[in-house]
């Protein structure tokens, strides 16, 4: 009775990405309340700095309370506003914003800006616009898994892997862009783009200059478009920085040429003010067509006036955004070195990386076999034994068995103790558990060596008795 989009299953619903999240829901940990529930370790929350948007609004009760700094009322005009070019108060000051994450290397031209209500609906919208059904992207993996709904579900786009791997900690190289260019031609996809997201999730890496030169001469040569997901941009918290694709474009004069108006960014506030519920993304396209299309299109998916108000008035107010991300940032990372310090504890180790709210963990040593029938076997115990979701590498579209995506920042500390020491007592109790069954096995050897020798052994035995007993005849 439905629409053969609706019933498709192309939207990865099934995936054990959210799979996991439906079994967190049915036992959610709770410190009073469900103390040996569920801890959500899949979900790419950033809840660390929320006390600092808490005590901005305390200290500045006006905008949420429609009223403008004279305190008189703006609430028809809100709730009349439905332009959606967007407030340009608030484009100028998500631009001016994107800017001081990168430092202020680069400047965003607000009319290139496209507003839409979070980075999925950005992602989508660009599909929309840069791709006919069965055009494909490229994307190097391991990648977000909401990507497969994003991107393909409702586009009908093809998305294509760049197999990357842990032999070079997951870098792309030119050799991997190649293969899966080849990989989609021969499967009669048209190649229309490569999309990245830098930082990476679920690696927590920023891309290096020389990926990003690699990429950049990629799409010039092939004629196609790039796509740079940078929506954890202001979670970097270590060295090497984090380079923007228009720094690249920039200091390699290529601002306003061909190659720019094919290099679209983009963002949301989602992660690094930790706001994914007031749904505020953004496409930064250096082409005018896409802007204008993207905009049209923008009306399916818009960001409500009154949080375009209210995150106008927070952005505008340079203090506390400078205060803001250098206090987030340096959260992020005494968060990271916990978690990585605590895993290491318990010898699992975390692939090093610099941003992002979550880890790209090793556990193939944990793996029964190295295939990802073994990988999900060590998943479903850690969801239901150990009691903490977390991302398998296969929801990721990981090449490799045994990683997996563990985020940090949407618990209390406290929680991610109690985490890490549910991860100390099941790798004990795994360790211990191989190490007899190894000993077992040892055992079972032997005596199984001795079964089956046995035969000839009692054969030599009763063979030289007999001997023996004719020689002593
Ligand atoms: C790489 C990436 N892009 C897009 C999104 C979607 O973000 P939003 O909440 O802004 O739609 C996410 C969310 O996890 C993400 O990790």
């Amino acid at each position: 009775m439905l629409s053969s989009k609706v019933t498709c299953n192309s939207h990865g619903q099934d995936s054990s990405y959210f799979l996991g999240w439906e079994e967190y829901e049915k036992n959610p940990f709770d410190e009073v309340k469900n103390p040996n529930g569920i801890i959500q370790m899949g979900l790419a929350e950033n809840q660390l700095s929320l006390d600092l948007l808490e005590s901005w609004l305390q200290n500045n009760p006006q905008p949420a309370a429609f009223k403008n700094d004279k305190n008189q009322s703006i609430f028809r005009e809100l709730a009349l506003f439905q332009d959606y070019n967007g407030l340009p108060a608030f484009k100028n000051a998500l631009v001016r914003f994107m800017s001081e994450i990168r430092g202020n290397t680069v400047t965003f031209d607000p009319n290139n800006l496209v507003l839409t209500a979070g980075a999925t609906s950005a992602n989508e919208t660009l599909m929309f616009c840069l791709a006919n059904p069965g055009d494909a992207f490229l994307i190097p993996t391991p990648y977000y898994p909401g990507f497969d709904r994003d991107l393909k579900w409702r586009t009908g786009a093809e998305i294509v892997p760049i197999q990357c791997s842990s032999l070079n900690g997951f870098r792309i190289t030119k050799t991997a862009l190649e293969e899966a260019y080849k990989q989609a031609e021969n499967q009669n996809l048209k190649v229309k783009g490569v999309l990245v997201t830098n930082p990476s999730n679920p690696l927590g890496t920023s891309l290096s200059l020389h990926e990003l030169d690699l990429l950049v001469n990629f799409i010039s040569s092939k004629n196609i478009h790039l796509i740079s997901d940078e929506i954890y941009s202001g979670t970097v918290f270590n060295s090497p920085n984090f380079i923007s694709i228009m720094e690249v474009l920039k200091n390699r004069n290529l601002m306003n040429t061909e190659i720019s108006k094919r290099v679209h960014i983009v963002y949301s506030l989602s992660k690094d003010l930790g706001l994914p519920g007031f749904r505020i993304g953004a496409i930064y396209s250096n082409d005018k067509l896409v802007v204008s299309a993207a905009t049209k299109m923008s009306s399916f998916g818009l960001i409500s006036s009154q949080t375009q108000h209210l995150l106008s008035e927070i952005l505008s107010d340079r203090k506390f955004t400078q205060t803001y991300l250098s206090e987030n940032r340096r959260r992020l990372k005494e968060r990271h070195e916990m978690i990585v310090k605590g895993l290491q504890k318990s010898g699992i180790r975390c692939l090093q990386s610099n941003a992002g709210l979550f880890c790209w963990v090793d556990m193939r040593h944990l793996l029964s076999s190295n295939n990802f029938e073994s990988e999900i076997e060590l998943w479903k115990k850690i969801v239901y034994e150990v009691g903490l979701n977390i991302s398998p590498g296969s929801s990721c579209h990981c090449s490799e068995p045994g990683w997996f995506r563990v985020c940090f920042a949407n618990m209390s500390e406290e929680t991610l103790v109690l985490a890490m020491q549910r991860v100390t007592s099941f790798v004990e109790s795994t360790v211990k558990k191989n190490h007899m069954s190894r000993h077992q096995q040892l055992l079972n050897n032997r005596n199984s060596r001795r079964t089956k020798s046995l035969p000839k052994w009692v054969f030599e035995l009763s063979f030289n008795q007999r001997e023996i007993t004719v020689d002593e005849r």
